[in-house]
């Protein structure tokens, strides 16, 4: 395992930073650490989920940060929480911005949390900068962008623009069994007055995001900010082998109903479909669960989650239908069952071309060098550009890590990141 020296090495690029009037690189860079001892894993990652003492933590945290920062904080019925600049006409729909703090099992200090801190700085020196917008901004971190408790990401917009179900509360468990619901009661949240609030996308103008690449094209062509052109969808889909527990060393090898081996050979028929269908598409076996897993004994049930993702919505429903074939087809030739289920589904998002002009004109303004991209990766910017023009602006990832501790982005981009969101900030404030 590679030594992880984020804390240090974060800090080193204090005095590399461009100046820019009222953004702090040390505070930017403070904010990072400090949100990071919240989960911090003995790998030097950081574990936060959804409805748990961590990320209630490091959002109490950021709360007290926005109320130094005079502004008032408010929360929904999800935990979803937001603070509001407010602009010199407070009816007219505000412009929304912000990211997630919630993480995958021990993944990066950025992946999140460097969203949250550069739309609140550049709220923040917009502020001490003395200037008020004609839209109001208003802040937001999204619960459960990652999904990794309960299986089911991009929940926090979701559930923000009434896409979450009562369904959906009672039925997603995490390995413990424990329900969303049900952590959500022990949050303190009740998801009956959850499910009975949401946004109305006439109160939005437009929303706007900063992430991490988590990729290497932005380091690999030495350039400093990715004006994103669309984001890939993802669907997560379940799949669970039935067949029967038995005896490792009584069994005949042709008297098996093995599941492990079933969920195997269908992992590698995964791997291959996504290049039969075109250059773009993306499948991932992430995640499995065996049963009863153990040395001797042949698994009568093992469960694994797909995670497949394209740019492109025909593709990506064409590539699903194989995948799903492909898993009954192998059942049945082993003589066992597989039960399928569609966990999360997001169609792929185009981001406006107005938007994308706006962060192109603050990098030519600040001299930084830029290319159009596609996110591979989902974020709440893709639940938000259903409902209103929604961008995002990315950072480059150093050897395009992520969803790992060895995730990094130099202070000097994270500052130059926020100083790219402040301007398009207030040109969508001002529209
Ligand atoms: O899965 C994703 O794409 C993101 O990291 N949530
Ligand atoms: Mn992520
Ligand atoms: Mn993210």
């Amino acid at each position: 395992m590679q030594t992880i020296f984020t804390d240090e090495r974060l800090l080193e690029g204090v005095n590399q930073c461009a100046e820019y009037p009222h953004i702090d690189p040390a505070t930017l860079a403070n904010r990072i650490l400090e949100l990071a001892a919240f989960g911090k894993t003995a790998d030097g990652g950081v574990t936060r989920f959804v409805y748990t003492e961590e990320e209630k933590q490091a959002k109490n945290l950021f709360v007290s940060w926005i109320k130094e920062a005079g502004l008032e904080v408010r929360e929904d019925g999800f935990g979803n929480l937001f603070a509001k600049y407010t602009g010199e006409d407070p009816d007219l729909p505000a412009v929304m911005t912000g990211s997630h703090l919630d993480s995958v099992p021990n993944g990066g200090y950025f992946d999140g949390p460097l969203g949250c801190v550069s739309s609140f700085m550049a709220i923040e020196a917009l502020m001490k900068e003395g200037k008020r917008p004609k839209r109001s901004i208003e802040f937001v971190i999204f619960v459960n962008e990652e999904g990794s408790r309960f299986n089911n990401g991009i929940f926090g917009s979701q559930a923000l623009m009434g896409e979450i179900t009562k369904k959906e509360l009672n039925t997603y468990r995490d390995k413990e069994g424990v329900s969303i619901a049900e952590a959500m009661k022990e949050q303190g949240y009740d998801p009956e007055i959850a499910l009975a609030g949401k946004c109305e996308k006439s109160d939005i103008h437009a929303f706007l995001e900063l992430h991490i690449e988590q990729g290497k094209q932005l380091e690999l062509n030495n350039e400093k900010i990715g004006i994103v052109s669309g984001i890939a969808g993802p669907t997560w889909q379940s799949f669970t082998f039935l067949g029967e527990t038995d005896h490792a060393g009584n069994t005949p090898m042709h008297l098996r109903k093995d599941t492990l081996c079933a969920a195997a050979e269908f992992m590698l028929e995964v791997e291959k479909l996504p290049r039969q269908i075109n250059e773009t598409a993306v499948a991932t076996v992430g995640k499995i669960d065996v049963s009863p897993n153990g040395a001797n004994v042949i698994s009568g049930k093992t469960n694994i989650i797909v995670d497949v993702r394209d740019i492109d919505k025909e593709s990506l429903v064409e590539l699903n239908k194989r995948i799903v074939s492909r898993a009954s087809e192998i059942a049945e030739r082993r003589g066992i069952q597989v039960e399928h289920e569609e966990l999360t589904k997001i169609d792929p998002v185009v981001v406006p071309e107005s938007i994308q002009e706006s962060i192109k004109a603050s990098c030519e303004r600040h001299q930084l060098a830029y290319r159009s991209l596609v996110s591979g990766a989902g974020h709440d910017a893709m639940i938000m550009g259903k409902y209103v023009p929604s961008a995002m602006v990315f950072v480059p990832s150093v050897n395009g890590k992520s969803h790992s501790p060895e995730e990094f982005t130099h202070l000097a981009d994270c500052v130059d990141g926020v100083a790219v969101m402040k301007d398009v900030l207030w040109d969508l404030a001002n529209e």
